[in-house]
C-alpha cells in the first residue's frame, strides 16, 4: 500500500465497550476525508460492517474524480466535457493508462500499436467455433479474454513499454468483441484492416458481410464512427465501481491482467451495472409491446416491484454528466442521420414524464448514461445483446489503468472479513446414522 503518512490530517476516536481507540484521518486532494481503520480489529477486537462497501475504500487512486452531488467527472484531472469535445478515444485511452495526455508523436505511436496488435492468433478462431450460436457475446468475451493470457502471457505493470501492452489488449478485445457478434449470427469473421482507425475497424468488422459490403467511409457511417468514439470516451473510467473493484480484487491476488479484466467483464454484465444499457432496450421493447403505455411502467416502478432501467445512479444525485453528453450525441445522431426507430418516441416520452414526476424528483432519479447509450447503440444498428460489450470497449482503458495503479502501489491481497451468522458448533453425524 502506498505510504499514507503524507495525507494524515487528524485523528478520529472510537469507543468500543471499555476501549478507546484512535485512527488516522486521511484527506484526498479533493478535500474529502476517510478514517484509516486498518488497525480497528487489533485495537478494539471488532471489525467494520459496511453493506455494499458504500462507505469503504481500500484504494488511494488518482485516475478518475467524481463529485456525485455536483455532477462532476474528471479523468486524471481533465473535465469529461473537455475530453469529450476535444479528444479522441485513443488519446483518452493513452491518458488513462499512462497518466498524461499524449503528444502528437505519442498518439501516432499508440495508433500504430493499436493497428499492429489488432489481429488475434489464428488458433483462437477455433475457440469461437466451440460456442453455441445462442451464446451471449459477454460470455464469449469473458472466456476469450482469459484465453488471451495463454497466447500473450508476458505482462508486467512496470514495463517501460506499457503503452504497447495496453494498446495490444485494447485492440484485441475490440477484435474479439466483433468476432463474438459474428459468431452469434453464424457469419464469417471480418479481419481488421490496417488502413482503418480503431472505431472504424470495429464497425467494419461488425457490419461488413460477404454479400453486403459495408462502406465505412460513407458520410453516414463516418458520423456513426465519430459518435461511437465519443461514447467510448464517456465510459473510460468511473472510480471504484463494481467491475473496477472486481478487476482489482482479482488483481490483488496477483492474477494476470487478462484474468483481472475478464472478472471485470463478468461484473459489468450484471443488469444493475453495465448490463443496464441492454436492460433499457429490453424495457422499452416491453413497453412497446404493451401498447406504449409508458405511464403503467412509471406507476409500476413506484410499487418497487420493478425498476425503471436507465434511471438513477449510486453516486450522481444531481445529474450524470455523461448522460448530458450522451444526450447531445443522441440529438446529433437524430439530426444528421435518418433514424427509423420506434423505441425513440417511447424513450422520449418516458424521459419527459419521469423528469416531471415528484416520485423521481424527490429520489433524485435522473436518466443515467445507460439510458441514452442504449438508444444510440440501437440506432447505430448494434444488437441489444452487444450493448454491454460496447461498455467493455469503453471501460477497458480504465480497468487497465486501475490495475496498473494497484500493482504499482504494492497492494495487499483484498481479504474482507465477515460477521458470522450461521449455527454454532454441531456434532458430526455419520452418514448411516442420518
Ligand atoms: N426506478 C425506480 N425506483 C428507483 C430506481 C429506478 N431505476 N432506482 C432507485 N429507485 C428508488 C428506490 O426504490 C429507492 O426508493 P425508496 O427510497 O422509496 O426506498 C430510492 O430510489 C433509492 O434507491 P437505492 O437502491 O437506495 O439507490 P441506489 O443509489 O443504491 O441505486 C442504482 C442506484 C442501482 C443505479 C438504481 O438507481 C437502479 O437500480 N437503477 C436502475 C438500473 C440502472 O440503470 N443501472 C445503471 C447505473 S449507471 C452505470 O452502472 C453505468
Amino acid at each position: 500500500m502506498k505510504d499514507t503518512s503524507q495525507i494524515i490530517v487528524g485523528k478520529a476516536k472510537l469507543e468500543v465497550a471499555d476501549k478507546t481507540a484512535e485512527f488516522p484521518i486521511l484527506q484526498g486532494t479533493d478535500g474529502k476525508m476517510g478514517i484509516d481503520i486498518a488497525n480497528l480489529r487489533a485495537q478494539t477486537g471488532v471489525i467494520a460492517f459496511d453493506n455494499g462497501f458504500n462507505n469503504t475504500t481500500s484504494t488511494l487512486s488518482g485516475i478518475s474524480f467524481i463529485d456525485g452531488e455536483n455532477g462532476i467527472l474528471r479523468y486524471r484531472g481533465y473535465a469529461i466535457e473537455d475530453l469529450f469535445n476535444y479528444a479522441s478515444f485513443r488519446e483518452v485511452a493513452y491518458l488513462m493508462v499512462s497518466g498524461k495526455l499524449p503528444t502528437l508523436r505519442e498518439v501516432k505511436q499508440f495508433s500504430v500499436y493499436l493497428t499492429e496488435h489488432s489481429m488475434i492468433d489464428e488458433d483462437m478462431h477455433h475457440f469461437f467455433a466451440g460456442f453455441p450460436r445462442t451464446a451471449h457475446p459477454m460470455a464469449i468475451l469473458a472466456a476469450m479474454v482469459t484465453s488471451l493470457s495463454s497466447f500473450y502471457p508476458e505482462i508486467t505493470h512496470d514495463d517501460s513499454n506499457f503503452d504497447e501492452i495496453a494498446a495490444r489488449l485494447i485492440s484485441k478485445v475490440r477484435t474479439i468483441a466483433a468476432y463474438s457478434y459474428k459468431k452469434s449470427r453464424g457469419y464469417p469473421v471480418v479481419y481488421p484492416q490496417a488502413k482503418l482507425s480503431y472505431v472504424e475497424n470495429f464497425l467494419n468488422m461488425m457490419f461488413d458481410t460477404p454479400n453486403s459490403p459495408y462502406d465505412i467511409k460513407s458520410e453516414e457511417h463516418q458520423i456513426h464512427a465519430k459518435i461511437l468514439d465519443k461514447i467510448l470516451i464517456l465510459h473510460a473510467d468511473h472510480g471504484q465501481n463494481c467491475s473496477t473493484t472486481a478487476v482489482k480484487l482479482v488483481g490483488s491476488a496477483r492474477a494476470n491482467l487478462y484474468a483481472a479484466v475478464s472478472a471485470g467483464i463478468c461484473a459489468l454484465w450484471g443488469p444493475l451495472h453495465g448490463g443496464a444499457n441492454q436492460a433499457v432496450i429490453e424495457m422499452l421493447e416491453n413497453i412497446k409491446k404493451d401498447g406504449a403505455n409508458v405511464n403503467k411502467y412509471i406507476e409500476d416502478a413506484k410499487t418497487k416491484n420493478f425498476r425503471l432501467m436507465g434511471f438513477g445512479h449510486a453516486l450522481y444525485k444531481s445529474y450524470d454528466p455523461r448522460a448530458a453528453l450522451a444526450k447531445e450525441l443522441l440529438d446529433e445522431l437524430t439530426q444528421k442521420c435518418k433514424i427509423n426507430e420506434p423505441l425513440f418516441e417511447i424513450a422520449q416520452d418516458l424521459e419527459r414524464r419521469v423528469l416531471a414526476d415528484d416520485y423521481f424528483i424527490e429520489r433524485k432519479l435522473y436518466p443515467n448514461i445507460d439510458f441514452y447509450t442504449g438508444i444510440i447503440y440501437k440506432a447505430l444498428g448494434i444488437p441489444t445483446n452487444m450493448l454491454t460489450v460496447m461498455f467493455v470497449l469503453g471501460r477497458l482503458p480504465g480497468w487497465i489503468a486501475q490495475w496498473r495503479e494497484l500493482m504499482g502501489n504494492g497492494i495487499k491481497i483484498f481479504r474482507p472479513r465477515q460477521i458470522y451468522t450461521g449455527p454454532g458448533a454441531i456434532e458430526y453425524v455419520q452418514l448411516e446414522d442420518r
